[in-house]
């Protein structure tokens, strides 16, 4: 199984499909979110991108469908040199997929000893262990304490820094001894859980491509197409929310001469929606994920 599609009917459902709408999936991965949009267009179009050339071998084959191996954040280029036009819906499941853990050549998993690598596109030159042998001390720290939440982010710089001077740290498994004296040994699982979280969201750009996302989906959708994003991390979360709720990243809401809010996104729902116990307790990778939706008024 490459991926087990989190929030599947209820992501679909969001997207409020058009039979004949132009639809984008911009998280491909193992294709189970296109699929379903697939099975609810007639005539309708859905394009697909993925960074990663494992997604691409999962590609659909449908006269309807086109893959894009492409990062996502080039979305309203590839839309506007392609003369595609205004989409009705766009979709992003972010992050990785199951697949990146579970192939332990990918070095994206503190379970498997491999190149700590954990590069989405193998053309990228960046990794991770270019990360942890080039960074500065701060810039260590901040990812620690920014993409992990790491209240440890300190010491586990200092100790990178420290261990790599002697010898480079290429594998994973240096990497785990390197911050062993760092690791608490409560609750380890969740802590290195983290610590490999924030090296690949910083080896990938996740957060400057979710950005550019955002803003490019502005000025991708029609007027009342739907951007239905499912977030696994509050970082991201808090990004998109401030995003459909002011218009910007910034999340700073902007008002007309009135004092009327000026955002040209309403919010669907409320709240976040969250996987239900039964989908948790099927699929464990559901457990952090949040799904909003918004539609675009102007
Ligand atoms: C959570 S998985 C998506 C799973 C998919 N919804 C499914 O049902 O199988 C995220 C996918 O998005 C891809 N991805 C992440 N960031 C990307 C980006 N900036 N541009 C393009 N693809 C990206 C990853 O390679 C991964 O395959």
């Amino acid at each position: 199984m490459y991926h087990i599609p989190v929030l599947l009917n209820e992501s679909i459902d969001a997207l409020n499909i058009n039979p004949t709408g132009i639809y984008v999936d911009v998280t491909f991965g193992g294709g189970g979110h296109s699929r379903e949009i697939l099975k609810r267009l007639t005539a309708g179009k859905l394009v697909a991108f993925d960074r990663d050339s494992d997604a691409e071998d999962n590609r659909i084959n449908d006269d309807r469908f086109i893959f894009v191996r492409n990062n996502f954040r080039f979305l309203h280029n590839f839309l506007r040199y392609n003369k595609i036009g205004e989409v009705d819906g766009i979709l992003a499941d972010l992050g990785v997929s199951s697949h990146h853990f579970d192939d332990a050549s990918r070095g994206f998993s503190f379970r498997h000893n491999a190149e700590i690598d954990m590069r989405m596109n193998r053309n990228s030159d960046f990794s991770a262990a270019k990360l942890l042998n080039e960074y500065g001390e701060n810039e260590l720290r901040r990812i620690f304490h920014y993409y992990g939440e790491l209240t440890n982010a300190n010491q586990l710089a200092e100790t990178v820094v420290e261990k790599r001077s002697k010898t480079p740290i290429k594998t994973v498994d240096d990497f785990l001894n390197v911050i062993k004296p760092a690791t608490p040994k409560k609750d380890e699982n969740k802590f290195l859980a983290k610590v490999f979280q924030s090296l690949r969201i910083e080896v990938n750009k996740e957060i400057d491509a979710l950005e550019q996302l955002l803003v490019h989906s502005l000025k991708s959708l029609k007027i009342k197409g739907r951007l239905v994003v499912i977030t696994y991390h509050s970082l991201e979360d808090r990004m998109v929310k401030n995003f459909m709720r002011s218009g910007n990243t910034d999340g700073k809401i902007k008002k007309d001469f009135y004092g009327n809010t000026d955002c040209p996104f309403k919010p669907v729902t409320r709240k976040a929606i969250v996987p239900s116990d039964a989908e948790i307790e099927k699929n464990s990778r559901a457990r952090s994920a949040k799904l909003r939706i918004a539609e675009k008024i102007k």
